[in-house]
């Protein structure tokens, strides 16, 4: 193991003991605590900050960063799902606009590329912190009347169910590892190409039309993925 590693390791076991935002002693103590040098004790601290495990605050320090958030591989809503872990869901409209679908957007909507859908990109937010960006198309006949208001700070799931009285039965997803643009970056307040997973969300109701098609980033630094796997019998 290279130096760097092991002190990163060091480093790491001292995180476990310590509360999320807590601060690591000055460079220079862990310096002379560790017996490292500077360069060594950067590198190692750089590639915590890279994964998300701590935050370097310019001027302030480097602070302990809470547990990623483990992100199940289920049809769960984001209000849901922040509800569950305590969190309170929060959305913002980035945009908000009715247009054609275009060939793209119409064979994931099932849709001829001349139907009407409803394109909504909207940052996720949790306690006020933000988590992802989700850019939604909704074929228009699904949601008439749908105005960005609507979805300010509220549930699209809740709406399909009380509003439209829609319910998914069915979803498919694919996860990639992406990094963030820097548009992503600004709004997802992380720097320019960080990583991040690319959710790509496919949604019908049992009569088999489809609900949604939606493309999410979610923050590489603060979500995992937790799957049970089965065991083939
Ligand atoms: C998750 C999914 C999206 C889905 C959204 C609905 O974020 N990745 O595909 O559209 O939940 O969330 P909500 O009901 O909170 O708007």
């Amino acid at each position: 193991m290279t130096k760097y590693h092991a002190i990163r390791d060091q480093l790491l076991d001292r995180l476990d003991t310590m509360a999320p935002g807590e601060q690591l002693p000055p460079e220079r103590v862990l310096v002379r605590e560790l017996g490292v040098s500077r360069m060594t004790l950067r590198r190692a601290t750089d590639e915590l900050v890279a994964s998300g495990v701590v935050r370097r605050r310019p001027g302030a320090g480097v602070f302990a960063v809470g547990p990623k958030l483990d992100t199940a591989l289920s049809a769960t809503s984001f209000t849901e799902d922040m509800r569950a872990r305590g969190l309170r869901p929060g959305s913002a409209i980035l945009s908000f606009e009715r247009r054609a679908a275009g060939a793209r957007i119409g064979r994931r909507l099932e849709v001829s590329p001349a139907a009407d859908v409803v394109h909504v990109t909207r940052l996720r937010l949790a306690d006020d912190e933000p988590m992802s960006i989700e850019a939604l198309y909704i074929p228009e006949g699904t949601v008439p009347g749908l105005s960005p208001e609507d979805l300010e700070n509220a549930s699209y799931y809740d709406m399909l169910r009380t509003r439209y009285d829609v319910t998914i039965a069915r979803g498919v997803q694919t996860i990639e590892p992406t990094v963030t643009d820097e548009e992503e970056s600004d709004k997802l307040g992380v720097p320019l190409h960080s990583p991040a997973l690319l959710f790509e969300r496919t949604s019908w109701t049992a009569e088999g039309a489809v609900v949604e098609f939606v493309r999410s980033i979610y923050r590489g630094d603060r979500y995992q993925i937790r799957t049970e796997l089965s065991v083939p019998q």
